[in-house]
């Protein structure tokens, strides 16, 4: 049997990461964050003065990327880059960054290489349509844009960063429909994909339906 993955995609700030790091904990299964594959390419673009619209040098930068995951830090040529790449810009210019098809081409294989036993589990955009369409479950987990940006504001708050409501709110719609809008790879929910409406739901309620789903699928 191959390599169970979970693939949860869904918008921004829409809390995919955090059930889908909680999912990972309870199976023990490895998880990757690929929105973070995003926001580190772009943040050592601009480091290195590749232009944000330089599809073919991104693309290059992408292949040459000395990156290391660990739980949730991420190491670029060895250092961890922390919260560097959780900022509202650095989400802008991986968005940016994303609708460009050789740069995601570039990153496949990278993203491939997560999927190892005992399982992973998986969170992005694309996860289920293109990066593993064999995936064991697909999620596309969502929330009302008011609610995301209500979440999205108490993580920036607790990390120390400055923030405001309306601004966010206005800031995840330009997202969406730049994710949703770009003819590579576009956010939407693939007709296997069951729907986790999450507005209502709490972290723990959500973590158990995907669980929930897994087991329908591989029951030990
Ligand atoms: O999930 P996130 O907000 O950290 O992702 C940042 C950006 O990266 C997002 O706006 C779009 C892009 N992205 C993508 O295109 N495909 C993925 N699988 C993950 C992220």
């Amino acid at each position: 049997m191959s390599v169970p993955v979970i693939a949860i995609d869904g918008p921004s700030a829409s809390g995919k990461g955090t059930v889908a790091a909680l999912v990972a904990r309870q199976l023990g299964f490895h998880y990757l964050d690929s929105g973070a594959i995003y926001r580190v390419t772009a943040y050592a673009a601009l480091r290195r003065g590749v232009d944000l619209a330089d599809e073919a040098g991104l693309a290059a930068l992408a292949r040459s990327l000395d990156l290391r995951f660990d739980g949730v830090e991420v190491y670029l040529d060895g250092q961890p880059v922390g919260d560097a790449i959780r900022t509202e810009e650095a989400g802008r210019a991986a968005s940016k960054i994303a609708a460009l098809p050789a740069l995601r081409a570039a990153l496949l294989e990278l993203q491939r290489g997560f999927r190892q036993v005992p399982g992973l589990v998986t969170d992005g955009r694309d996860m289920g349509s293109v990066v593993f369409p064999d995936a064991t479950v697909k999620v596309f987990l969502t929330a009302t844009a008011e609610e995301r940006a209500q979440r999205r504001y108490k993580q920036l708050i607790e990390k120390g960063f400055d923030a405001n409501l309306a601004a966010l709110v206005e800031d995840l719609r330009e997202r969406d429909a730049r994710d949703a809008s770009r003819a590579s790879a576009p956010l939407r929910q693939e007709a296997d994909a069951h729907l986790l409406e999450t507005t209502n739901l709490t972290i723990a309620q959500a973590v158990d339906q995907v669980l929930g789903w897994y087991r329908e699928v591989r029951p030990n």
